[in-house]
């Protein structure tokens, strides 16, 4: 099976199909990209796929060593700790704790902190905590953020938080990483740069990436694939090629006939 298979997902709100029999796939090690206009159901897809909604019906399974695991029901933070990680399209950071101290979180979520060593402060507990500094300091070196990392995280300039947030995610080392309008906000040249990051470490990490980008021409340029959405349903997908001449596509997008 894929890494991610998703099928039939829909999700009710009322009496609107916000997500509607949609059906995914995601390979391992892929950027994927996601479009739609405004209120297509992009951001609530991902909150399905990480738990912070349940389905009204569809399954979503994760490939595991043995048997797929439904990701149906499961919370938020078990879904974390499979491997899943998102960014918010409104940022979401612990913005009165430091810059390092927010990737920090990430890794002790990710490495599950032990008790035992903790509570007694072993010589186990301060060697890994030795670690994960060092860890950290080279996530957001990557991400021009080192010399930052003792700012307040809401004193940040916007672009740093947004990047601060992806640092974040990538420290809880995901297989599968989310990303909802990375570049929202951004002057053409911060969304320009962020791009190329996110390609840089989706190679790095050997990660799978899904991209919810506005900007056609980014999209275009760095996704292997991309899922285009309209009113909670997928109206096409395939690699950039076949979307730029997708009849459906033209016409959603261009507002013709
Ligand atoms: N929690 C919610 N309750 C009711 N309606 C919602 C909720 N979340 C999203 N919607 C609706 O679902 C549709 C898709 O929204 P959304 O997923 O945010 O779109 P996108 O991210 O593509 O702009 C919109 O019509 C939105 O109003
Ligand atoms: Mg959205």
């Amino acid at each position: 099976m894929s890494l991610l298979e998703v099928k039939n997902l829909t999700k009710n709100f009322g009496g609107l199909a916000a997500i509607s029999r949609v059906n995914l796939k995601l390979e391992e090690n892929e950027l994927v990209g996601l479009i739609g206009p405004n209120g297509a159901g992009k951001t609530t897809l991902f909150n399905l796929l990480t738990g912070v909604y349940i389905p009204s019906s569809g399954s979503i399974e994760l490939k595991q060593k043995d048997v797929p695991l439904s990701l149906i029901g499961k919370q938020t933070s078990q879904i974390a700790g499979f491997g899943i990680a998102r960014t918010f399209q409104n940022i979401r950071l612990f913005k009165d704790l430091t810059v390092l101290e927010n990737v920090l979180i990430g890794l002790h979520n990710s490495r599950g902190a032990n008790t035992f060593s903790s509570l007694f402060r072993t010589k186990h507990f301060f060697d890994s905590e030795e670690l994960m500094h060092k860890e950290a300091r080279e996530l957001l070196a990557l991400f021009d953020l080192e010399s930052k990392e003792e700012y307040v995280a809401k004193n940040l300039p916007y672009g740093d938080q947004r990047r601060l947030e992806i640092v974040r995610a990538l420290a809880t080392r995901p297989k599968i990483l989310f990303l909802d309008e990375p570049a929202a906000g951004m002057n053409p040249q911060e969304s320009a740069d962020l791009t190329k990051l996110i390609l840089r470490i989706q190679n790095e990490f050997k990660l799978t990436v899904v991209l919810i980008e506005h900007d056609m021409s980014v999209v275009m340029n760095v996704c292997e694939r991309i899922y285009v959405l309209e009113h909670g349903r997928v109206l096409a997908q395939g690699t950039p090629q076949e979307i730029r001449k997708n009849k459906e596509v033209i016409r959603a997008y261009l507002g013709g006939e």
